[in-house]
């Protein structure tokens, strides 16, 4: 993936930036995810009145590329209006660890900073499906008899 690409990334999340309904917190992101065939999808901020069901940016592009039948991401792109940029909340960072774990994930802002980073740096030691089938494993190993 060249820096080229990359750019073009942030500018595509910077139009959905636009798209943003953010009328609680006026703070408006966007998000763009490229598929490994080239495919880009768009996400932005979508807030509720009940607020705990705001769905985030990256979210939105995440599973409007899954619910396509996407299943290979090399790049995420986000972008705020912010002078520290702004990465990926908790939540989010859970989501792209189990949807888009190899993707370059590039953060940007209104005046043309970027910065490039890797969700295993922003989500060391994740928890994903592995410990479940884990937990499974070891159940039945230490005690056959309850484990079906
Ligand atoms: N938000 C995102 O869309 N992505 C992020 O990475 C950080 C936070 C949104 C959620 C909410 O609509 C607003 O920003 C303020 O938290």
């Amino acid at each position: 993936m060249s820096e080229e690409s990359l750019q073009q990334l942030v500018e595509t999340a910077k139009s959905a930036r636009l798209q943003s309904i953010a009328p609680f917190s006026n703070f408006l992101v966007g998000a763009a995810v490229k598929t490994e065939e080239g495919k880009v999808y768009t996400g932005c901020n979508v807030e509720s009145a009940s607020y705990g069901l705001t769905v985030c940016a990256e979210r939105v592009a995440i599973w409007k590329a899954l619910s396509e039948g996407e299943r290979q991401f090399t790049e995420l792109a986000i972008v705020a209006d912010t002078e520290s940029l702004t990465p990926p909340c908790g939540t989010c960072r859970q989501i792209i660890w189990e949807f888009a774990k190899n993707a370059t994930i590039v953060l940007g802002n209104l005046r043309g900073e970027t910065q490039t980073v890797s969700i295993k740096e922003l989500l060391p030691r994740a928890f994903d499906a592995r410990f479940l089938s884990n937990a499974a494993k070891w159940r039945a190993k230490e005690s056959p008899k309850e484990s079906s």
